[in-house]
């Protein structure tokens, strides 16, 4: 569940289609693995699989999971012989499991963090490593405030279903969850969206759906334009749209007692 007590629904198919820049920006997250020994890797909000497919590729054996039926599905159909389940993160079963946890641009869209940070904490093995990336404070600032003036201008409440934590206070969540912070960055990733002229408008088709199934499509189209014309001064740079995107990279390590 998001921080507004939605579930997202996720289109697979759009997301991989519009949206591959998501796994392509991940693919930075992997030098981190490129020194380690083969061993077993759980693959959280696995997506379409992109990235667990690399990892497997790499020799390790791979676990993907995620909440979405429709994203699992697609997963399974482009890498039959990696294990995707679905499953909610903040619900692992399995307990001193994995050598790595990894996830990309996911842990964002859960509001409990506590129950998530504690499934990973459980289900690493001791020295176990968190390796992961989610919107750090700040991220897609500007989207969100536009888009929360506009649709207000339709009697919509917008509730943001992002958790962007600083990295101070993520460092102290990974220390209560018994975690040892070994790598804490936050930064600024201003983010090229496909698509030149209808990047913003696929971004807000996919990332605000759930805000977006309130209106018509004609409201949904107007609110669009209106957010576009907003940002336009800001994130539209003469041939494309550049999101403010903002990231924390995260690296813990589970303590050996
Ligand atoms: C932006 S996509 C990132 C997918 C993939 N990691 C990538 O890099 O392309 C976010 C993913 O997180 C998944 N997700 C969100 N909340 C989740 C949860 N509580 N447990 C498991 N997966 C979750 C979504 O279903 C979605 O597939």
């Amino acid at each position: 569940m998001n921080n507004n007590g939605k579930t997202m629904k996720w289109d697979s198919a759009f997301y991989q289609d519009k949206h591959g820049f998501v796994a392509e920006y991940g693919k930075e997250l992997l030098k981190y693995i490129f020194d380690s020994a083969p061993g077993h890797i759980l693959d959280i909000g696995c997506g379409t699989g992109t990235l667990t497919g690399i990892m497997s590729g790499l020799g390790h054996q791979v676990t993907g999971i995620d909440a979405s039926p429709d994203m699992v599905l697609n997963a399974r159909n482009h890498h039959p012989a990696i294990d995707f389940l679905v499953m909610d993160a903040c619900d692992i079963p399995w307990e001193n499991t994995f050598d790595i946890v990894f996830s990309n641009a996911v842990f964002h869209w859960i509001s409990n963090q506590k129950k998530l940070l504690s499934s990973i904490y459980r289900a690493l093995k001791p020295g176990g490593k968190l390796i992961a990336e989610m919107g750090a404070s700040g991220n897609i600032e500007s989207i969100q405030k536009a888009f929360e003036a506009i649709s207000r201008q339709y009697g919509y409440q917008y509730q943001s279903p992002f958790f962007f934590p600083s990295s101070t206070e993520y460092g102290s969540m990974l220390e209560h969850a018994g975690f040892h912070v070994i790598f804490l960055e936050e930064f600024d990733r201003p983010t090229p969206l496909e698509e030149a002229g209808d990047g913003l408008k696929n971004w807000i088709r996919q990332f605000f759906a759930n805000d977006l199934e309130h209106f018509t499509p004609e409201i949904c189209n107007a609110i669009i334009r209106d957010v576009e014309e907003t940002l336009k001064g800001k994130l539209w740079n003469g041939t494309r749209w550049i999101a403010d995107y903002r990231r924390l990279r995260i690296i813990a390590e589970k303590p050996v007692p």
